[in-house]
């Protein structure tokens, strides 16, 4: 077992509660199964974070899935204080049988213990910054930055473990490391950008068509230009650049990228290497909108358009 998972059981001991982040773009590629091991017997509460960046009918389903599987969840943007009221109810909510368990033995205002746990750049350090309400913990995937155990009292129901446990995601199936790699999970100079921008463009012309064509007017002909640079957007020539871009192979479209992002060597040759870098940055900023790579498996069944 791993340092990090033995740290991870033992101050599993100490909490009443586990917070798990994951990333609402990829909720089960962002995930770790053996945090439902580590935890069981815990409450459990699900942030579906960088809710800003996906697509909001899939938070939805996703939401529910979770909750489906006994889980209370929370959609978030661990930037913005705005859902913080939401998620201490839900923390109270969650540990219901707790604090009625303690009222019934007499114990009075023993606060409720959580810490948080997910994969790094999943949030975790932004959250706790945010939720204290203060710089409680340091920003950046450093683990251990504190070594004592330290508490931090969020009021006096609730304290949180400050630093927050280190999840691994499941690299070895190859879909999943993709789905890492597209949301900026991975070290970009370990990955050949240029094939997973072409994975990119063929999972998005089938399942968001019309997100490429919007931003970069892909058309037909070969023929391309930058929307950003346009000052009035035509809702008719976009159906018609969406409904092009279908009939396109990744790598034509990666290359209508290029010229239109002046993706250009020298010598006229078109850099693919470049547009691909500067597609994944679009969409991993959500320039691209909001965009989700992962269906629950329970709708996919029963005919849910993912
Ligand atoms: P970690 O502790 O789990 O490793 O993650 P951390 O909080 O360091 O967050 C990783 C990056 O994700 C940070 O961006 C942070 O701002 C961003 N982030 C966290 N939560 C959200 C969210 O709900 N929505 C969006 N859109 N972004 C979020 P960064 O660019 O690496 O750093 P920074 O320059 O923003 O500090």
């Amino acid at each position: 077992m791993t340092k990090a998972k033995r740290q991870m059981q033992e101050d599993i001991k100490l909490i009443d509660l586990v917070i798990e982040l994951v990333d609402a773009r990829i909720p089960l590629s962002s995930r770790n199964p053996d945090i439902d091991d580590l935890g069981k017997n815990k409450a459990r509460l699900i942030l579906l974070n960088k809710a800003d960046l996906a697509d909001e009918k899939k938070n939805k389903l996703w939401k529910a899935c979770f909750q489906k599987q006994g889980f209370f969840v929370v959609e978030l943007d661990a930037r913005k204080r705005n859902s913080m009221k939401l998620i201490q109810d839900t923390i109270l909510e969650s540990c219901k049988e707790k604090i009625e368990r303690d009222r019934r033995r007499g114990i009075k205002n023993r606060p409720i213990r959580a810490m948080v746990v997910g994969i790094p750049n999943v949030g975790k350090s932004t959250f706790i910054n945010t939720f204290a309400g203060k710089a409680a913990a340091k920003t950046g995937n450093r683990p251990g930055v504190t070594k004592g155990k330290q508490w931090i009292r969020l009021n006096k129901n609730v304290e949180l473990l400050d630093t927050p446990g280190i999840l691994w995601p499941k690299f070895d199936d190859q879909a999943v490391g993709m789905r890492l790699a597209w949301i900026g999970s991975m070290n970009d100079s370990i990955l050949n950008i240029d094939e997973l921008s072409l994975d990119l463009i063929a999972y998005l012309t089938e399942n968001y068509p019309g997100a490429l064509a919007e931003r970069y007017r892909i058309q037909k002909t070969g023929e391309s230009t930058d929307v950003s640079q346009e000052k009035e957007e035509d809702a008719a020539q976009r159906n018609q650049a969406a409904s092009d871009e279908k009939g396109l192979k990744p790598v034509e479209i990666l290359e209508q990228i290029a010229k239109s992002r002046n993706c250009i060597r020298s010598g006229g040759e078109i850099d693919y290497s470049k547009a691909a870098v500067l597609l994944l940055d679009d969409f991993r900023s959500g320039r691209l909108g909001r965009l989700t790579m992962e269906s629950p498996a329970i709708y996919d069944t029963n005919g849910f358009d993912s």
